[in-house]
C-alpha cells in the first residue's frame, strides 16, 4: 500500500448520524464527528451509501461543534439511500478529500446553483459571511438559500450568472453550464467541479475530466481549480 493509500485508510471512520432534516427537495445529513477534521471549504468526503457498493462523494456543508454536516439531493439510488438514513444508524465516513477553496482573497462573492450550493455555508462561516448570490430552479429549491447568510436569491428564468458584480473574487459552485458561463463572466474565479468518483483519493482514475484541454483527476487536482 501506498504513503497516500495508509493516510486514506487511516482517517476512514464510522460515524453515527445525529439528525436528518429536509430542506427543501433536499436532505441535511448531521453525523457525529469523532475524530474526524472539517478540512477547507470545497473539500469533500466519501459517504458509505447503504446497500450501495461505491461511497459516494458529498462536499462538507456545515461544521458545527461536534458535528459534520452533508446537503443531499436525493437524484438517484446512493443519494436517496443517504437521505433515507435515521438518527442511529452508523455509516462509513473518509476525508476531508481533494482541494478546497483558497480562502485569501480580498473580495469573495460566493456564487451557488442548485444543490451546488452545498459546500458555501462552511465557506462563508469560515470567510466571514460574505456576501453570496444563488440560483435555484423553483422556490421549493430555493428554501435551502436559508443555509447561506448574507445571499440574493434568484430563481429561473433568472439566471445566477445575472447576479454577479463587477471587482469582485468569485468562488462558485453548481452544475456545470453554470460553471462554464461563471468562468466566461470572471475568468480568474474559483470553480468547484464535479465528476462521478469511485475512490476519492486518486487510484481508480474514473473522475478523470477534460478541463481547459487537459485531463485532470477530480479527486486530487480539484474538486476546485482555478
Ligand atoms: C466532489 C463532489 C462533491 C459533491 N457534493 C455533493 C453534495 O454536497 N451534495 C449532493 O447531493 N451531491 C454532491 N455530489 C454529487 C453526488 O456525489 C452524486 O449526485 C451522487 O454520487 C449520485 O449517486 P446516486 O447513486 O444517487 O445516483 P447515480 O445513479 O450514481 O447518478 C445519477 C445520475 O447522476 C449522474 N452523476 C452521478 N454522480 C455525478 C457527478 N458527481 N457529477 C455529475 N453527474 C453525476 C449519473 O451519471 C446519473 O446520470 C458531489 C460530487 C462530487 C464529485
Ligand atoms: S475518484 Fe478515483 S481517481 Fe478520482
Amino acid at each position: 500500500m501506498t504513503a497516500t493509500g495508509e493516510r486514506i485508510m487511516l482517517k476512514r471512520k464510522r460515524r453515527r448520524v445525529v439528525a436528518v432534516e429536509r430542506v427543501g427537495p433536499y436532505a441535511l445529513l448531521r453525523v457525529d464527528r469523532g475524530g474526524l477534521e472539517p478540512g477547507i471549504p470545497g473539500q469533500f468526503f466519501m459517504l458509505e451509501a447503504p446497500g450501495r457498493l461505491l461511497p459516494r462523494p458529498m462536499s462538507l456543508c456545515l461544521a458545527p461543534p461536534g458535528e459534520l454536516a452533508f446537503l443531499i439531493d436525493p437524484i438517484g439510488p446512493g443519494t436517496r439511500a443517504l437521505a433515507a438514513l435515521e438518527h442511529g444508524d452508523r455509516l462509513a465516513i473518509l476525508g476531508p478529500l481533494g482541494n478546497g477553496f483558497h480562502l485569501d482573497v480580498e473580495r469573495p462573492l460566493l456564487v451557488g446553483g442548485g444543490i451546488g450550493i452545498a459546500p458555501l455555508p462552511y465557506l462563508s462561516e469560515t470567510l466571514g459571511r460574505p456576501p453570496a448570490v444563488l440560483g435555484f430552479r423553483s422556490d421549493w429549491h430555493a428554501e435551502a438559500a436559508t443555509l447561506v447568510s448574507n445571499a440574493r436569491v434568484c430563481v429561473e428564468p433568472t439566471l445566477v450568472t445575472e447576479l454577479i458584480q463587477e471587482g469582485v473574487d468569485v468562488l462558485a459552485c453548481g452544475p456545470e453550464p453554470m460553471l462554464e458561463a461563471v468562468r466566461a463572466i470572471a475568468p480568474s474565479a474559483q470553480l468547484a467541479w464535479e465528476a462521478p468518483m469511485a475512490c476519492g483519493y486518486g487510484a481508480c482514475y474514473g473522475c478523470a475530466v477534460d478541463i481547459g484541454g487537459g485531463l485532470k483527476r477530480l479527486c486530487v487536482e480539484g474538486p476546485v481549480l482555478c
